[in-house]
């Protein structure tokens, strides 16, 4: 059996950021404003550059304002800190994001932690860690939330299936496994790199999700016919035959799995587009939240 469906993040994102747009004018009718994201960004990490550059055009196209602002790559934590201070307490200011990776010498949680819960568009902080785990929580973290929304517009279903998770970073696994336990009946398995025998576990799934950030990881023979494959990763790998001199691949061998998979998200144009997506929609949610301006579901 070859794949069904090629799970399309790009062309769904696209419809996220248009409904987006919707709400958002609505939202700038009744709070007199737009809402307004900003995003931090330590030094010259090339791949950051590029994801900030995404978000950037991603809430222009969705009415949202953002700003960014680049710090040097060789500031310390207390200059960070002073900077997402004012920024929490700058009333104009809806969501808050800190591009990570920081720079080794920055304090990384503590610059998470300080981020006021109610700007926290990322949804890393312990307050909204906690209400993710309780199922109670309005900003998901953006990879989760595109994956749950992915899924649902493709009507994957998750009762009573075997979800296998693999990677248990704080972006994504260990959210999305806090997510999937909150909001669906599934049964998650949520392996990393040490796992004794990781094909065991996937050969369980029905759908598996790979965040391990390891080109090749998951091979066709790993996987059982009619499997959903949700691919996070986004490796660089080198390739001499582009201009840039590397092309990006997701964990999950694309080409031996298309042939096996109900369907497969390709890389790129699957879940990386879903995240940026689901960041415009959390802005959206914070500043509504924030203005208490009701702008119905999303
Ligand atoms: N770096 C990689 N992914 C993310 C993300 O979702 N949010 C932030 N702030 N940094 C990232």
């Amino acid at each position: 059996m070859g794949v069904d469906v090629i799970l399309d993040g790009k062309a769904l994102a696209r419809e996220v950021r248009s409904r987006v747009k919707e709400k958002s004018l609505l939202f700038a009718e009744r709070a007199g404003r737009r809402p307004l994201l900003r995003v931090v960004l330590v030094g010259e990490d090339p791949a950051s550059i590029v994801y900030v550059r995404n978000k950037k055009s991603a809430c222009d196209e969705a009415g949202i304002d953002c700003l960014d602002t680049i710090l040097p790559g060789n500031v310390d934590t207390n200059a960070v800190a002073t900077l997402v201070d004012d920024l929490n307490c700058d009333d104009k200011v809806d969501g808050i994001l800190v591009q990570m990776p920081l720079p080794p010498q920055i304090d990384a949680a503590r610059i998470t932690e300080m981020i006021d819960p109610a700007k926290d568009v990322d949804g890393f902080t312990p307050w909204n860690v906690g209400l993710l785990s309780t199922g109670r929580a309005s900003l998901l973290p953006c990879t989760p939330r595109g994956i749950l929304t992915l899924l649902k517009h493709y009507s994957i279903e998750t009762r009573g299936r075997n979800i296998c998770v693999v990677g248990r970073s704080s972006i994504v696994g260990r959210p999305l496994a806090n997510l999937l336990l909150a909001s669906t009946d599934a049964t998650v398995d949520v392996c990393n790199s040490h796992t004794r025998d990781l094909k065991a576990h996937v050969l369980q799934a029905d759908i598996v999700v790979s965040a391990a950030g390891c080109p090749g990881l998951i091979r066709a023979d790993m996987v059982r016919e009619g499997t959903v494959v949700v691919d996070v990763g986004i490796n660089r790998i080198p390739d001499p035959s582009r201009k840039s001199g590397y092309r990006l691949v997701g964990d999950c061998d694309f080409e031996a799995l298309k042939g096996k998979a109900a369907a497969i998200t390709p890389v790129p144009g699957g879940i990386g587009p879903m995240t940026v997506a689901s960041l415009v929609e959390n802005v959206l949610i914070a500043a509504s939240i924030r203005a208490g301006v009701d702008i119905g579901a999303l």
